[in-house]
C-alpha cells in the first residue's frame, strides 16, 4: 500500500499525475455507504491553480469535489484504507494498480507507459458543453443552484438533457427546414427537456425557431410560463391543452400565422418538429397523430407505458412460448406497441428509426422512435399486411394509433 501510495505522491510533486480510478468497494463501505460505487481524479486548472477534481459516482447520482495536490493525497490514502479495494493511477510514465485482496493482501502492479501521453487539465466549467447551466433558467426549473451548478439530485437528469440534445441535434442537421421551425412538444411536463431544446437551437444553432410544449397540467404550465417571461425568451411558450385537443395552427407570439400546408388529412395547419417524451400510454399516439396530421417533417417520441396494447394481449389468452413469462409478456407488449407505431409512420411516408435514448441503467424506457419525412414511394399494402399479421399473432384487436388510418 505505502509502495503505491508513494508513487502516487511522486507524481503529484513532479506533476506527472494523469488521472486515477478507484473501484470495487469494500463489504464495510457497502455497509456505511452503500452506493458509492467508484471515485474518479484528474486535474483541473482552477483559477490559474493545479487543482484535482474528484467526481463521486454513486448509484443514480454523481458529486464533484475539487482539492490540491496534498488534500488529494490524504483523501485518497483515506479512501484506500477500507472504502476501496482496487485503484488505478495513470502518470505520465507509469500505469501503477493496486489491488486489495478481501483478506487485505496488497498487489501492486507497475507498466511503463510506451506511448506519448498527455494531461488532460481542462475545468468542466470550460468543459465545450451543450447546455449552459448558467442561464437562469436551469435554477428557476429546479437543475442547478443559483450559482449554476447542477444540484446533486438532478445530476441523472442533467445526464438525460445532455443527451437528449446531442441525439436530436445529430437528427435536425440531417433535415432541411425553410423558414421558421415550428416545434411543439407534446407532455412536456417541468420542461427541463423542452428549455434543453429552445436553449440550444436558438443559442448554439441559432436557428428560428418556435417551440411550443403542451402540458395537460394547468400548474406546470402557469409556473414555466412565469419562467418563460421572466427569462424574455421570445417565441416560446407553454400552452394548457391534451395533446388531443391541442389546436396545431396557432399564431406566434408577434401574431404571425404559419403557413397552412393541405395534406391527405382535413387538418390543414403545419408543425415542423413533434416530439412527445414519456407521454404516458396512448398520449405517445395521440402525439403521433397530430404529428401525422401536420405533416411534421420530424416526428420524435420516447414512448412512456404500453398499457393498452398489452391489456389487449392479455384479453386475446393467445400463449406463445413467449409471452408465457410475465416479465417477457411485458416487454413484448412494449416491442409491438412500438412496432407498430414504426409501421404507422412508415405508412405515411416516414422512415423510421428505433434507437437507444439513454442507458438503460438510468430507466428501462430509453428507447426513441424517431420518424422523418420522405418522398420516397411506399408500399402501404404490405405495410398494413405487416400490422394485420403482427396483431393476428398477438390477439390484438386493434392498436390505439389505428384510429389515424380511418
Ligand atoms: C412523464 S412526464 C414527461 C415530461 C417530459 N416530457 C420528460 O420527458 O421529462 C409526462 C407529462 O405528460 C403530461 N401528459 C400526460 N398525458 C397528457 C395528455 N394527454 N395531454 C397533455 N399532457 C399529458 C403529464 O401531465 C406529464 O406532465
Amino acid at each position: 500500500m505505502q509502495n503505491f501510495i508513494n508513487k502516487l505522491q511522486s507524481s503529484l510533486k513532479e506533476g506527472s499525475f494523469v488521472k486515477l480510478t478507484l473501484s470495487k468497494p469494500s463489504a464495510i463501505s457497502r455497509q456505511q455507504s452503500a452506493d458509492l460505487n467508484n471515485v474518479y481524479v484528474k486535474p483541473i486548472i482552477l483559477k490559474n491553480e493545479k487543482m484535482y477534481s474528484f467526481t463521486y459516482r454513486y448509484e443514480r447520482r454523481d458529486e464533484t469535489k475539487n482539492y490540491d495536490a496534498e488534500q488529494t493525497l490524504e483523501m485518497i490514502t483515506e479512501l484506500l484504507s477500507g472504502i476501496f479495494l482496487n485503484a488505478s493511477l495513470f502518470t505520465l510514465t507509469e500505469d501503477v494498480t493496486l489491488l486489495v485482496s478481501k483478506k487485505g493482501k496488497t498487489t501492486v502492479m507497475c507498466k511503463a507507459v510506451k506511448e506519448q501521453r498527455e494531461q488532460n487539465v481542462q475545468h468542466d466549467k470550460v468543459k465545450n458543453r451543450l447546455i449552459n447551466t448558467d442561464n437562469p433558467w436551469w435554477f428557476k426549473l429546479g437543475l442547478t443552484t443559483r450559482e449554476g451548478k447542477v444540484t446533486a439530485d438532478m445530476q441523472h437528469k442533467f445526464k438525460q438533457i445532455c443527451k437528449y440534445v446531442e441525439i436530436v441535434d445529430g437528427i435536425m442537421k440531417n433535415v432541411k427546414f425553410d423558414g421558421k421551425i415550428r416545434i411543439a412538444d407534446m407532455g412536456a411536463g417541468k420542461g427541463y427537456l423542452t428549455f434543453a431544446l429552445y436553449e440550444y437551437l436558438t443559442q448554439r444553432c441559432k436557428y428560428d425557431i418556435m417551440m411550443e410544449g403542451v402540458e395537460i397540467r394547468s400548474d406546470l404550465v402557469v409556473k414555466i410560463n412565469e419562467i418563460i417571461k421572466e427569462s424574455n425568451l421570445k417565441d416560446f411558450r407553454f400552452v394548457e391543452s391534451s395533446i388531443e385537443a391541442f389546436d396545431c395552427q396557432q399564431t406566434t407570439d408577434s401574431g404571425q400565422r404559419f403557413r397552412v400546408q393541405s395534406s391527405e388529412f382535413k387538418v390543414q395547419s403545419q408543425l415542423d418538429v413533434l416530439i412527445a417524451l414519456h407521454a404516458c400510454n396512448t398520449a405517445t399516439d395521440d402525439a403521433i397523430i397530430k404529428g401525422i396530421e401536420s405533416n411534421a417533417k420530424l416526428i420524435i417520441c420516447a414512448p412512456c407505458c404500453h398499457k393498452q396494447i398489452r391489456q389487449e394481449m392479455e384479453k386475446s389468452k393467445i400463449v406463445d412460448p413467449i409471452t408465457r413469462y410475465g416479465i417477457f409478456m411485458e416487454r413484448q407488449a412494449v416491442m409491438i406497441t412500438d412496432a407498430i407505431r414504426a409501421l404507422i409512420m412508415e405508412y405515411f411516408g416516414y422512415k423510421t428509426q428505433v434507437m437507444e435514448f439513454i442507458e438503460m441503467e438510468h430507466t428501462p424506457k430509453n428507447v426513441l422512435l424517431v420518424g422523418r419525412k420522405s418522398d420516397a414511394p411506399v408500399d402501404k399494402e404490405a405495410i398494413l399486411k405487416q400490422i394485420e399479421d403482427l396483431k393476428k399473432q398477438y390477439g390484438i384487436e386493434r392498436h390505439y394509433l389505428e384510429k389515424v388510418l380511418g
